[in-house]
């Protein structure tokens, strides 16, 4: 008998799935963090929109390899000194112990520690003069002493002989003075081969570190951009076909086309849609569930107003737009429902927004003329600016509407369950099927 599994558990929106990970590009993003991690002193920068999979990508390239991550989160109050603190602060020389005593990471560490490893260790390894540590002192007072004046100089001995790798999460987040001089200061690593992992969801967040001369040469960016359906539609195949559960391929197609380019979106669809089916546990082979396209679309409608209502406030205030008891024509609602028809793009041109709008029913007296919505787009910015949205960015000079937030275009597609006749399309499809595979089979 197969264990049951948790739909929860295979479909993972939280954290590091294990039984839907995908290796996206033939894992060419787990070989450059690899390699940039082999390469001792490298700085591994990496980039890319949220929700895309930075930290999951670590995640996993640093359990293959036996090493925790030791992680420092950023906000703009943190200072370069509070930085450093905060790093060392993180370090639990207990655990490490512990995962000493494991022999697999003990070769990973690739280091013979001599004694018990702690503060006192520490001081010992950086000059218990330099730390300005007595030999009469405790371990709670050798902390005290080194987090009262952290540098990165402490980190260093800690970062080579233990299964350990520094990530700095929400870099993007620090004030510009404060990159400058973390990066000033990271020459350190580099002349000890240590090498640490930046993350940060802009190339902005990372523009400071390419401006810093020691650092020429000792970047590896790695630019996590969205994804393409092929692998999305690998997660869905893989989650499916581990709870044995019949998904047409239209159905993992549809899923993953839909999903602004974002695993999380996949994985949450994929449990939605099985949750819909009242199955939140599933013992593989002894179902017999078969999803359609339009149980996909259900779980696509169930995720956008579950998961992603936040974006609703925003949306309404969009679709309003200024001044609206002024204005003849709903432009603003028109234009945002430009990007929810089909296909699916994170930008419009000038034109392609008249040709959408064209075929959206509306009496010719409530369509916006073409002034109507060039005001609009110049408008857009300064609109947004006072409302703090940061959701839309139209480029005079590309004459091109940006989505900044994939998974606003998805709330945007999906907050509406969208009534694509898709019981027809069904019904068409499977009949499509069968003749398919009937041809087939036949021949
Ligand atoms: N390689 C992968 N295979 C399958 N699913 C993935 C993969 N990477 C990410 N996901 C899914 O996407 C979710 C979000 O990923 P993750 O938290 O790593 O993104 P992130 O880029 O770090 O986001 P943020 O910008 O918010 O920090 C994961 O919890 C998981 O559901
Ligand atoms: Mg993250």
């Amino acid at each position: 008998m197969n264990t049951p599994l948790k739909v929860r558990d295979v479909f993972k929106s939280l954290g590091v799935p294990t039984l839907t990970y995908v290796r996206r590009e033939n894992g060419r993003f787990e070989s450059e963090l690899a390699d940039a991690l082999d390469t001792r002193g490298k700085l591994a920068l990496l980039t890319g929109p949220s929700k895309t999979g930075k930290t999951t990508l670590y995640s996993r390239v640093l359990e293959e390899r036996n090493v925790e991550p030791l992680t420092v989160r950023c906000d703009a109050d943190l200072t370069s000194e509070e930085f450093w603190r905060r790093a060392l602060e993180r370090v639990n020389f207990e655990r490490l112990a512990s995962l000493q005593d494991n022999e697999a990471r003990k070769v990973s560490a690739g280091a013979k520690l001599g004694g018990k490893i702690g503060w006192a260790w520490l001081a010992g390894l950086l000059g218990e003069v330099n730390v300005g540590v007595e030999k009469s002192m405790g371990e709670v007072e050798i902390r005290e002493k080194i987090l009262s004046k952290p540098s990165p100089h402490h980190l260093v001995p800690i970062l080579k002989a233990l299964p350990l790798v520094m990530v700095v999460e929400d870099f993007h987040y620090l004030i510009p003075k404060t990159k400058e001089a973390i990066f000033q200061q990271w020459k350190v690593f580099v002349d000890s081969e240590v090498s640490v992992i930046v993350v940060g969801t802009t190339h902005h967040a990372v523009d400071l570190a390419y401006a810093n001369r020691d650092l020429v040469g000792r970047i590896a960016q790695i630019d996590l951009s969205t994804w393409n359906t092929a692998d999305l539609e690998k997660i869905a195949t893989l989650g499916f076909t581990k709870l044995g559960v019949k998904a047409d391929p239209l159905v993992t197609t549809a899923i993953a086309r839909e999903a602004v380019g974002l695993p999380i979106i996949v994985q949450e669809a994929c449990a939605q849609a099985l949750l819909e089916k009242g199955w939140s546990e599933v013992e593989p082979g002894k179902v017999d569930i078969a999803l359609k396209r339009s149980d996909a679309e259900t779980a696509l409608h169930k995720v956008a107003t579950l998961h992603y209502r936040q974006f609703e406030i925003f949306y309404d205030r969009l679709a309003t737009g200024p001044r609206k008891a002024a204005r003849k024509y709903n432009t603003y609602e028109l234009v945002l429902l430009a990007f929810a028809k089909d296909p699916l793009v994170f930008s419009l041109k000038r034109h392609e927004i008249d040709e959408r709008l064209k075929s959206i029913p509306l009496p010719d007296p409530e369509r916006p003329p073409p002034a109507s919505i060039n005001s609009m787009l110049k408008a857009l910015a300064k609109f947004q600016q006072q409302n703090g949205i940061e959701l839309l960015d139209w480029s005079t000079k590309e004459q091109r509407l940006y989505i900044l937030e994939p998974a606003f275009l998805f709330y945007l597609r999906w907050r509406e369950i969208r009534k694509g006749h898709s019981a027809l399309k069904d019904l068409l499809e499977t009949f499509f099927h069968i003749k398919l595979n009937f041809g087939s089979k036949a021949g």
